[in-house]
């Protein structure tokens, strides 16, 4: 009823009645006034004015799923949100709708992490109300496998997302962190459930340094906001990347991996260049030159040997 409402307001070019909006809803004039309370709670800002009524001010700053499903229009990504204050990980909860069977495309939204993790068990620092911090339940009919280029496929869709949304040169440094000027503004990390030939559920995890600022993120790491020198909005972005990775998981399913890879290539900082990468603590030096069809990263070696790489980190490019 709270979304009803909402889009009444929305909809308005001025002041509307408790009157009207009890008649369209079919709803007492009290339970109108109860549902304005709620709301305002959540932080949206509504002016009542006698004999006027109600008017829509301002939404707040979270990632309430009212927020982002208004003109969302996928098919697939977001049917289902869930939006949640601090929590320990998205991924945690997304993990427990997934294992009580929620929909494909059910997404979890939180505002802060005390315990977000990224690639490699690292931590990923998510201070309350300045990041986008997103998980995404997928069932895609795909062997175990082939899942990493599900997160290919993402970070081509987030990155994307960026470049719609504030006109930055974002790029992806293989396999999926996020590039802005040479410094880190987000990642993915995708999770898991599987049997021998068959994934039951993916969890792609997206963290965005929305408008956090450098001091409250690890070095080499910004933000949308310290690129662009203005905040941007959290809700919008998030949409963007729902919207974008929806398209690229449904090119992805009518036409396979080829054109994912060929996009993924094109935002590519790593390929061409001469990579250092590390993996826990061997390390590989040669030149970055391709993906292969399953995502691997192939660098040749001076020796001419060309070695194929599916996990670790680039720790050095030239
Ligand atoms: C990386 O670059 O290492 C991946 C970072 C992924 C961070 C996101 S934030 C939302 C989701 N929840 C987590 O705990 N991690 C991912």
């Amino acid at each position: 009823m709270n979304e009803k409402i909402l889009a009444i307001l929305r909809d308005a070019t001025t002041y509307v009645s408790g009157e009207d909006i009890s008649k369209k809803l079919g709803i007492s004039r009290s339970a109108v006034w109860k549902h304005i309370q709620e709301l305002r709670h959540q932080g949206y800002d509504i002016v009542a004015v006698p004999h006027l009524g109600y008017e829509l001010t301002s939404v707040p700053d979270k990632l309430l799923p009212s927020e982002i499903s208004f003109g969302l229009n996928t098919k697939i990504i977001g049917g289902e949100i869930h939006h949640y204050d601090t929590v320990s990980s998205s991924m945690d909860i997304a993990m427990d709708l997934a294992m009580k069977g929620c929909k494909e495309g059910a997404v979890v939204c939180v505002e802060g992490q005390y315990k977000g993790r990224g690639r490699l068990s690292r931590f990923w620092s998510s201070p309350k109300n300045r990041g986008v911090y997103l998980s995404i339940i997928l069932r895609p009919n795909i062997s175990p496998a082939q899942s990493p280029k599900l997160t290919l496929l993402s970070a081509v869709g987030v990155c994307q997302a960026i470049k719609n949304i504030t006109k930055l040169e974002c790029l992806i440094k293989w396999p999926n962190d996020l590039i802005i000027n040479n410094k880190k503004v987000g990642g993915i990390l995708t999770e898991m459930n599987a049997e021998m030939d068959v994934i039951k559920f993916v969890i792609i995890g997206i963290g965005v340094n929305a408008n956090t600022p450098e001091s409250l993120l690890p070095p080499r790491a910004t933000s949308l906001k310290e690129q662009l020198g203005k905040r941007i909005s959290r809700i919008e972005l998030t949409r963007e990347i729902l919207k974008s990775i929806e398209n690229e998981y449904i090119l992805f399913r009518k036409e396979g991996f080829k054109s994912i890879i060929e996009k993924w290539k094109k935002f590519s900082t790593t390929l061409g260049h001469r990579v250092k990468v590390q993996f826990h603590k061997e390390y590989l030096e040669g030149e970055a030159l391709d993906i292969d069809t399953d995502g691997a990263l192939l660098v040749r070696r001076d020796s001419g040997f060309v070695e194929r790489v599916t996990a670790g980190d680039i720790i050095k490019v030239r």
